[in-house]
Parts: C-alpha cells; structure tokens; sequence
C-alpha cells in the first residue's frame, strides 16, 4: 500500500459546555491514501464527533486537521471542494425523502460544474454500481434499509472523492446487508483507490478493513 498521508490531525479537541464535556480530547491520527481505517469505539466516545471534525465539517475547539498537508479549514472554503473530495455516509442517512433515488444522488453534482447529461451518466453508473438500477426512479420513502444505505453510498461516491467518511454504515442494517455494504466500500476502495475513514461500535472482519483503532472518551486506546 502506498503510505503517503492524506489526513492528519495534530492534537485536535472538540469540547462542549464550556469544556465540561470533552467528545474528542487532545487525539492525534494519521490516515494513509488508499487504505480503509476503521474507528471502533463504544457509544458516546466521540466517533462521529472525531469523523465530523476529520471531514472538516466541524471545527475542532484546539488541534489542527490536515487535508494533503494543508489545513482543512482553508481547503473547505474552497467552493466545490469537499464535494469533489469527499463523501460522506451519515450515521442517520440524510437522505431527502420526498426525491427518488436517482436525484438523491444527483445532488452533490449541483455543486459541481458538469452538464445534466453527465451528472444524469454519472448518478446512473454509480446506482448501477451499488445494485439499484430497477430502483432509480422509486422514492426512497419505499425502499428497504439496506436499499437505503445503498443510495447513501451511491450519493458519497458520486462525484469521485478521494476519501470517504462512513459513520456506522452498516449500524442499522441486518448482517447480510451490513456484509454486502462492507463489501462496495472494498470494492471501491480497491478500484477507485478511495480511501475510507469508518467508524463502528462493533468489530467488522478484518477483510473490510486495513487498519482499525479503538477511540475511548475521545482519545485513541
Ligand atoms: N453538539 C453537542 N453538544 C453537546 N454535547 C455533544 C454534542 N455532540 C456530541 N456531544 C457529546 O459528545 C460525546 C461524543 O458524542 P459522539 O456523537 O461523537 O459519540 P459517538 O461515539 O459517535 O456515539 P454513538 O456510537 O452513540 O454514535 C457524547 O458525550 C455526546 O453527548
Ligand atoms: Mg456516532
């Protein structure tokens, strides 16, 4: 694997309530281009808190992140660029219940500059790609919660980042469709080179991973 760095935070902290409640406390990782690093921690820990401030989402209280060696923050006012760079699987979906499949996961693409006829080529391929072609005009409303995570994927690669935020995403789904989402990350991960950022509260085999750690009152264990 190559281990160049594409992320890094440097002794970053995220505290609520005037500090009383530390979600990430002083943590510091390094997450290599191409792997699947896997955060594992219990519930409350600070996982999707750490993941949010990794993926620039959210500002850490002290402590840097680095995206390629420069700061997140400034790279993140860019327009356009955490579209084109990242993507992310929320623990709760997000997804838009009122739109079908296919404009779900046309949506990052508004943010880009490309013709509604390749955003219309791109979003199919990658509904394709995650097993819902027969779905793409169905509202999401209808479908299955693994159908569900599926569009949420679909909607994470579909502007071709480099790294991908996961937040428990197989937390809400039975083990064979928990298994087949697994098993997309690492398909893209080995042939778009994407690197994948997952959080988890349970182990996952050590097949859907490269490296993992263990997060424990907002520091690394
Ligand atoms: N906006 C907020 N305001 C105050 N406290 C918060 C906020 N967001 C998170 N916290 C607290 O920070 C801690 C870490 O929360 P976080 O959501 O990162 O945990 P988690 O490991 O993702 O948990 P889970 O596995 O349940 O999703 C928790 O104690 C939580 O209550
Ligand atoms: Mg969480």
């Amino acid at each position: 694997m190559n281990k160049s760095i594409l992320l890094e935070a440097k002794n970053i902290s995220k505290f609520y309530k005037d500090g009383q409640v530390k979600a990430v406390n002083n943590l510091s990782l390094q997450v290599y281009s191409g792997e699947i690093l896997a955060i594992r921690g219990p519930s409350g820990s600070g996982k999707s808190t750490l993941l949010h401030l990794l993926g620039g989402l959210d500002s850490p209280t002290n402590g840097t992140v680095f995206f390629n060696g420069k700061s997140i923050h400034a790279v993140c006012r860019q327009r356009g660029f955490r579209v084109k760079n990242m993507g992310f699987i929320f623990q709760a979906f997000y997804l838009w219940q009122n739109l079908n499949v296919l404009e779900n996961v046309m949506l990052p693409l508004m943010e880009i500059p490309l013709s509604r006829k390749e955003s219309l080529l791109r979003a199919r391929e990658i509904i394709n790609d995650v097993g819902l072609t027969d779905r793409v005009k169905a509202s999401v409303k209808v479908l299955s919660m693994g159908q569900r995570q599926r569009v949420a994927v679909a909607r994470a690669l579909v502007a071709g980042p480099s790294v991908i935020f996961a937040d428990e995403p197989t937390g809400s789904l039975d083990s064979r469709n928990a298994e087949n989402i697994l098993q997309l990350l690492r398909r893209v991960n080995r042939q778009h080179n994407v690197t994948v950022v997952m959080v988890t509260h349970e182990n996952i085999s050590t097949e859907y991973h490269d490296r993992q750690m263990q997060v424990l009152d907002g520091k690394i264990a």
